[in-house]
């Protein structure tokens, strides 16, 4: 019998991967086989020496103390691609509630007072100032074309926007998914510096932290957008802050709480549910249960 310890609440459909028969899946469970995760912080967690493999049920892996994992012979395994679908519809929809200041003009609709004539008069009097743009001929820069960055380009493609993109590493089988009309850049600053708006796909690493800085944001156009839907650390608050307040930048969106940005009125914080849709869920938790299992039964390594 394995045992499994699920750490977070695991799409149920993902669980179904592991055979009653063979499999003892729980929350609290002694000397687990193998460990199930989705964001749980694992970095300060006394991970049991009986765990031969670790399955993140999402792409980035950095709740994850990977080195240490590595060099105890822990295998790691992520779901990379299986939940791209849903964070490029909210990153697609972060970029329409931009542009037309909807989070801003929805906090000012529900908070007018009086009867119907004076809500009728309050809201002709503020609705110039939610007047927004639109998406055709503007352009797009995405930093990071791997799974999700390419699905987001190839949609704003099809929302009539120009995309340019920036990725050193771009794969083979990327590059073939890519629309052949987005442009490739060779370097971040190139992106920043043509893009109405700029969407971040790229894990946090060395290279990646603080990537959009004070010196990045100067170089965007008057009135440009930035969206992080992947990592907080990959965007310097303070810089995003000073280029909101100097009107260099129409609005931040980003997929992290924050109590720095939260109050800012050009700043739209979501609670990380980028990936949070019932089918993310059940295809991530899908993906790392099968290569868990055929790792446990069969030692073989996917996507570690
Ligand atoms: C990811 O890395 O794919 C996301 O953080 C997934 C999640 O929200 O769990």
């Amino acid at each position: 019998m394995y045992k499994v310890q699920t750490l977070n609440n695991i799409s149920v459909k993902g669980l179904e991967r592991l055979p009653r028969e063979q499999y003892e899946v729980a929350s609290e469970i002694g000397h687990p086989d193998a460990i199930l995760v989705r964001s749980a912080k694992m970095h300060d967690m006394e991970i049991p020496t009986t765990v031969k493999a670790i399955g993140r049920a999402g792409a980035g892996v950095n709740n994850i103390p990977v080195e240490v994992m590595s060099r105890r012979g822990v295998a790691v395994f992520n779901a990379p691609g299986a939940n791209a679908n849903a964070v490029k519809e909210l990153v697609l929809a972060a970029m329409l509630l931009a542009a037309r200041n909807i989070c801003q003009a929805w906090d000012f609709a529900r908070r007018l007072e009086g009867d119907d004539a004076s809500i009728n008069q309050q809201t002709e009097a503020g609705k110039k100032n939610f007047v927004g743009f639109e998406l055709p001929g503007r352009t797009l820069g995405v930093v990071g074309l791997g799974a999700i960055g390419v699905k987001v380009a190839n949609a704003a493609r099809l929302l009539g926007m120009e995309v340019i993109g920036f990725d050193p590493q771009i794969t083979v089988r990327r590059a073939w998914q890519l629309a052949s009309d987005v442009r490739q850049a060779h370097t971040v600053d190139e992106v920043v510096a043509n893009s109405d708006f700029v969407t971040l796909h790229v894990p946090l690493n060395e290279h990646t932290k603080g990537l959009i800085n004070a010196e990045r944001l100067s170089l965007m156009p008057e009135q440009a957008v930035v969206l992080n839907f992947s990592r907080a650390g990959i965007v310097d608050d303070e810089a995003v802050i000073a280029a909101l307040d100097g009107g260099r930048l129409h609005g931040y969106m980003c997929d992290f709480p924050s109590n720095r940005l939260k109050d800012h009125p050009k700043v739209v914080t979501l609670p990380h549910l980028g990936a949070s849709t019932r089918e993310a869920e059940e295809n991530c938790a899908i993906m790392v249960a099968d290569q868990v299992r055929d790792y446990l039964e069969n030692g073989n390594v996917r996507n570690s």
